[in-house]
């Protein structure tokens, strides 16, 4: 773990007085998380008319926009196949169904993520094993994952967790030894790499969600399943349209798990900006790098091999409870991305795991912080969140 060392620790005469000067100011302008306003006033007309052209069309459930999104975000991927579903969680739990995954099976996969992964894989009836996580880069722990092999095991489902792809190659390696299927929750990764190639295309089959504060967002909910496998790409097909291949004649027991065309337009209609928006995400986070590069916190680290999303811009500190409160009370909608990990949540109670079986996983969801960081955010708003932080540990030390 890195801790940085505060060298230029301001006097507290100097905190206080700058702290007047930024309550006054933070009366006046809150820094939101994500500000979806802005992004939509910046590309108005693009949404709108998008909008527009399905309500003309009347073509309100797989409309012509489906397939045209589909097809624009998997080439995005590139993939072969897209298929769009109705939010993330459907498609992680119709890429386990398409691939197989059922009762009796163990899915191994990270504690350390939103619960709809873990979801997915009670869902079809598996069994979700967690392991921990790397303690740099927070995504699935390879020699973790090696460890919880058993002849139960049939899938990984590694996270790019705030935008950062797993450690692909790895897992890829594992999975091929012990013929595992590997499915990406890209959720947060949109746009993101591993080794050049983009989250998506990295396995057996991905999953994204296009909830609207992800990187590509809907106007409600929306997700997509990418995969260069044309058997599961029909399966998936079949199973988000109730087994149908035509109208009236059902091959298999789906569900109702469309994407809504007005949804699949309006991503079209947003997909040609992605590029930019994650470049102007990138350039933001490598400014928070060096805005907070003397404070005492652990900041964030991409590997190597990868290009991070920067879907969250995540912090660590042991103050994290009295660090959110401060920027809270100063205008700045911070956020915690997990603090309970799935091992500990009650609804996995069931699982037998206690406090203590994934320390790392444990570690972090006890210290780490979520910062503002979307596309529209400015070099002053930035300022003001280092600046807030930097006053806030020179009030601690
Ligand atoms: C890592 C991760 N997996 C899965 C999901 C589920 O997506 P959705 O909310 O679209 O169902 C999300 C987002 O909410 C997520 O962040």
């Amino acid at each position: 773990m890195r801790f940085r060392n505060n060298s230029n620790t301001q006097k507290s005469s100097i905190a206080i007085t700058q702290l007047y000067h930024l309550n006054a100011e933070a009366m006046s302008h809150t820094i939101p998380l994500v500000d979806l306003r802005a992004q939509y006033v910046a590309i108005r007309a693009d949404i709108d008319s998008a909008i527009q052209n399905v309500i003309d069309t009347t073509s309100f459930v797989m409309g012509p926009a489906v397939r045209q999104f589909e097809e624009a975000f998997a080439a995005f991927c590139g993939v072969t196949h897209g298929i769009g579903v109705s939010n993330g969680t459907a498609a992680i739990e119709l890429a386990l169904r398409a691939v197989g995954v059922g009762p009796g099976d163990e899915v191994i996969t990270a504690a350390h993520t939103f619960i709809a992964t873990a979801e997915a894989i009670s869902n079809v009836g598996a069994k979700p094993v967690f392991v921990d996580i790397d303690p740099m880069t927070y995504t699935l722990a390879p020699a973790a994952v090696a460890a919880a092999i058993t002849p139960a095991t049939r899938a990984l489902l590694p996270v790019h967790l705030y935008g950062q792809p797993a450690n692909m190659t790895a897992l890829m390696q594992l999975a091929h030894q012990h013929n595992l299927i590997v499915i990406e929750d890209a959720a947060q990764a949109h746009g993101a790499t591993w080794q050049g190639k983009a989250a998506g295309g990295l396995a057996d089959i991905a999953c994204f969600s296009f909830y609207p504060g992800k990187n590509l967002g809907a106007y409600g909910d929306a997700g997509a399943v990418m995969t260069n496998n044309a058997a599961f790409a029909e399966q998936v097909r079949l199973l988000r349209n109730h087994g149908r291949r035509s109208k009236y004649v059902h091959d298999l027991v789906g569900a109702n798990e469309r994407i809504d065309t007005l949804q699949a337009a309006i991503l079209g209609a947003k997909l040609p900006y992605l590029a930019e928006w994650t470049a102007k995400r990138q350039a933001l986070a490598a400014r928070y790098h060096s805005l907070l590069a003397d404070a005492e916190i652990v900041l964030p680290t991409v590997a190597a091999e990868a290009t991070s999303a920067w879907h969250l811009y995540v912090i660590r500190t042991p103050q994290r409870d009295q660090l959110l409160s401060f920027l809270k009370e100063h205008g700045v909608e911070a956020g915690i991305h997990y603090p309970v990990p799935l091992h500990l949540q009650p609804a996995y109670a069931n699982l037998g795991y206690q406090r203590g079986d994934l320390p790392v996983t444990e570690t972090v969801a006890d210290t780490c912080l979520s910062l503002p960081i979307y596309p529209e955010m400015t070099e002053a708003q930035q300022d003001r969140v280092a600046e807030l932080i930097h006053i806030f540990l020179s009030q601690k030390s």
